[in-house]
């Protein structure tokens, strides 16, 4: 069995997330992962906040925290929605642990001894009302592309053009809005990439095939426009220090590392978190570390961090001459719109993942949110749409026949797994076709087409219910009460093995299933071809319960109360 590693992109410190970015980083990469541990394979899925940079000061400033208790408890309060989530992580750990400011203070160490890095001086804003250079976003005014007035020193959030400080018209302070700034000369590290775009494209040009085609082409795109050097410091308080023995006088005016520096290296930080918190993960470096091929590295991420996976980070790998490992396959995603609009967390438009479990338990979301992933385009959450597929696949093709085989058997049989006669002709074609099913499922799961996969699954659903449609068992016990019984025993065998295979996607929901049947020594991580079509890994005399319904079915009225709270089709 393989070893595979696993990281989704880290969410950022400053607020709880959007469903946008729930399903385009740490769902997928979670059903994957849970998915692969249940083949047998060795997985380790990291994932952090990323806490550094000019939006968590900015978010701190505004809660009147320090930063670090900001970082604090911002961690914990995502950290307990993705439990809500039911997000198996081996470990989620926070970029400014001393793990990850040991390590990032490595790398840059190695990659100056390479002649990668350099210092140059430039002209950044300061502000002499606040007694410091205002990097990023520190600084606000209006876009020179678009004339766009709430403009970000590092973005400008209308036109998305990528902004220096000095580029802005009429600049302010963002942190006490003074107008009177300055330009002033400062020293800062720059990553010399242009150095390694050679290297970078020979890099992707050896992967990139194996990878989607948003990934590549992305990657592409940023390799033909030429990697640029880049500044890799500022003037923050809150950051990786640059290193003392390196760089004295740098190290002495308090730069920090930027932000997009430490957070990737923070995946192999995170993994040393784990490592120090239990004696048993000591080899972690096995897992980064001078491994090649003997672990599978895979990534998820939205497409606007595609750049810094598929170039930057590789750039920084490569320069340091040490055999970390490097990705192997980038699972990018488009957008998930609301309504076709953007999600927003400055204009609060959509919904929050902490909303989201308020509202119904995470299996409800996984559910859907993986079976409309914006894998090959955007794909829009609207709550008709969500309604509409939790009442129809959840609702009635899982949760319906699973409350209504394990309820009549009760009534007719009691409380153990009636025997019944031998398997006929209607059982052998059910047993085919979920075989059959089961091996699409694997296949699309394989190569991480969720959509496909949860297209797979719902039709493995479905054939239950074709199933009990064809055989009435209502009617044949009125006639042939042995074949009825037969009928009931094989939909319970659909119920376990629908425990097993949904697993990945709707965890709490399998855990019901499974323990609904009290099967004696229940191993099953996985189902044979064999096993689905034979059909018989709950013989007859299994005890019983029938779980409470396992997904509410959604009214017109809760339609209309979540689109009242949320706000509808913003168009309309
Ligand atoms: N925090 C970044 C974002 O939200 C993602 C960082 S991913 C990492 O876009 F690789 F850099 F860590
Ligand atoms: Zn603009």
């Amino acid at each position: 069995m393989a070893r595979h590693l696993i990281t989704s992109a880290l969410p950022y410190i400053n607020g709880i997330k959007h469903l946008g970015n729930m399903v385009g980083s740490m769902l997928p990469a979670d059903v994957y992962a849970r998915y692969l541990r249940q083949r047998g394979h060795d997985v380790l899925y990291i994932c952090a906040t990323d806490e550094h940079g000019t939006p968590a000061e900015l978010a701190a400033k505004e809660q009147g925290l320090p930063v670090d208790e900001f970082c604090a408890q911002a961690h914990d309060a995502q950290k307990a929605v993705y439990d809500g989530f039911a997000l198996a992580f081996d470990y989620f750990g926070r970029s400014s642990s001393a793990e990850n400011v040991e390590i990032t203070q490595h790398f840059a160490r190695r990659l100056n001894e390479n002649g990668f890095i350099e210092e140059r001086a430039i002209r950044q804003v300061y502000s002499p009302a606040d007694g410091r250079f205002l990097p990023d976003r520190y600084v606000e005014g209006t876009c020179p592309h678009c004339g766009y007035d709430k403009a970000r020193g590092d973005q400008c959030e209308n036109c998305t053009r990528v902004l220096d400080p000095t580029d802005l018209i009429n600049p302010r302070s963002a942190i006490s809005g003074s107008t009177e700034l300055e330009v002033r000369e400062t020293k800062h590290l720059f990553l010399l990439q242009s150095k390694l775009q050679h290297e970078v494209e020979e890099w992707v040009a050896r992967h990139e095939a194996q990878w989607p085609q948003l990934a590549s082409s992305i990657a592409r795109k940023w390799l033909n426009e030429g990697l640029h050097d880049r500044a890799i410091t500022r003037d923050l308080d809150w950051g990786v220090p640059v290193p003392t023995d390196t760089w004295p006088e740098l190290a002495a005016e308090g730069k920090v590392f930027y932000v997009w520096f430490d957070a990737p290296i923070e995946y192999i930080g995170a993994t040393k978190e784990w490592a120090d918190q239990d004696p048993a993960h000591r080899d972690w470096k096995s897992w980064w570390y001078d491994v090649d091929d003997e672990v599978r590295y895979t990534e998820f991420m939205a497409k606007d961090n595609v750049p810094f996976h598929t170039v930057m980070f590789p750039a920084t790998e490569l320069g340091v001459r040490e055999p970390w490992k490097k990705v192997d396959y980038v699972k990018a995603f488009n957008w998930l719109t609301y309504y076709g609009g953007k999600f927003s967390t400055s204009q609060k438009r959509g919904v929050f993942t902490d909303q989201a479990l308020e509202i119904l338990p995470a299996d409800y979301w996984r559910y859907f949110l993986i079976a409309n992933a914006p894998e090959s385009d955007d794909s829009s959450f609207t709550w008709e749409h969500f309604t509409a597929t939790v009442n129809k696949d959840l609702a009635d093709t899982l949760g319906n026949f699973v409350n209504r085989v394990l309820s009549f058997s009760r009534k007719r049989f009691g409380e153990e797994v009636p025997a019944g006669s031998e398997p006929g002709e209607a059982e052998t074609r059910l047993g085919e076709e979920i075989a059959r099913l089961l091996a699409e499922y694997e296949e699309h799961m394989e190569a991480l087409q969720f959509r496909k996969a949860a297209a797979a699954l719902r039709a493995l659903w479905s054939a239950g219910n074709s199933y009990l449609e064809e055989k009435a068992p209502w009617l044949e016990i009125k006639t042939d009460k042995d074949g009825a019984a037969l009928t009931l025993r094989t939909a319970m065998n659909l119920i376990h093995l629908y425990a097993v295979v949904s697993e990945p996607f709707i965890p709490a929901t399998a855990k019901a299933m499974r323990t609904a049947l009290s099967l004696q020594d229940d191993t099953a991580t996985w189902v044979s071809a064999d096993e689905a079509r034979s059909l018989d890994s709950v013989p007859a005399g299994t005890p019983f319960t029938v779980p409470p319904v396992l997904f509410a079915k959604l009214t017109d009225e809760d339609l209309e109360t979540y689109k009242e709270r949320f706000g509808g089709d913003p168009q309309a």
